[in-house]
């Protein structure tokens, strides 16, 4: 028999404990509704909310990748036209050179951008010490979505464990102790590889700080993690979105999207940019 979901937590209003509050939105659509949950259950507003964004396939792996590689900083847009202007402005500011504009729509290149959003195009040669304005479907929105959390890290398998590590320290000095997962997804629904990474970083979390307590969509995400493909690379290739890259010629991408633990990079939005540390 399955262990019961909720094996290892306390409830919120235990008297005395300080339990981890872990809520997922499975899209950025789902964003609003998740915060205004975790506010009826912690009583915390997005100004002390933690959150972690992911979009394995592909921008929060070309985030790692490109701060992995030296960026001097990623600037999320979120439209084509919003990145434009920003690049622009910055290249104004910094010159030409020290700027790249990068992005998809619907996975394709987008014209006159200087690149797509191939993890594997953001080399140490490419975007070492370069700024990089960064445009996507889905992950760059629901960046945008959860602005106003108090830390925003992105994760991907890339740099899931690191991330994990660095979730767990800052919840642990955080008093309202209450953390958003926010899938990217697809077109404002579930898709099946971030709700993987979602609840992989749960499982993590639950080792590293114990007593947790879970919305109903994190226990479903751990549980679909659970259930998953343990070979990462091929739940990202079976699922619908990697079926579709690979359509596109962009197998690759999908297998390099699937390795994981290869940085130690934790990206970090602070004022709409986000660093590496
Ligand atoms: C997105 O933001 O929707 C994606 O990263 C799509 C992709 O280019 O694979």
């Amino acid at each position: 028999m399955n262990e019961p979901l909720r094996a290892n937590t306390l409830r919120a209003d235990t008297p005395g404990v300080e339990t981890l509050w872990v809520d997922t939105a499975f899209s950025y659509v789902e964003v609003p509704l998740r915060l205004r949950d975790t506010k009826t259950a912690r009583g915390a507003a997005p100004g002390n909310i933690t959150c972690c964004v992911i979009d394995v396939l592909r921008a929060t792996s070309t985030i790692a990748a490109a701060m992995g590689n030296g960026c001097a900083g990623i600037y999320p847009c979120a439209s084509p036209d919003a990145a434009r202007e920003l690049a622009a402005s910055l290249r104004a500011e910094h010159g030409n050179d020290a700027v790249l504009l990068g992005g998809e729509k619907d996975a394709k290149p987008i014209e006159g951008f200087d690149g797509g959003n191939s993890p594997r195009e953001y080399t140490k040669e490419r975007i070492g010490g370069r700024r990089l304005v960064f445009s996507s479907t889905n992950g760059t929105r629901t960046l945008d979505a959860v602005k106003d959390c108090r830390a925003i890290f992105t994760a991907a398998f890339a740099n899931i464990t690191a991330v994990a590590n660095r979730l767990a320290d800052e919840l642990k000095k955080e008093p309202s102790r209450a953390l958003l997962i926010a899938c990217s997804g697809r077109q404002g629904g579930y898709t099946e590889e971030d709700t993987v990474v979602a609840g992989d970083i749960i499982s993590k979390l639950t080792s590293l700080i114990g007593e947790i307590e879970l919305s109903d969509t994190s226990a479903a995400a751990l549980e679909i993690s659970k259930a998953a493909d343990s070979d990462s690379a091929a739940m990202l290739r079976n699922c619908r979105w990697g079926r579709y890259l690979t359509t596109l010629g962009l197998g690759e991408d999908i297998e390099f999207c699937g390795k994981t633990d290869w940085t130690i990079i934790v990206p970090e939005m602070k004022d709409g940019v986000i660093q590496g540390a």
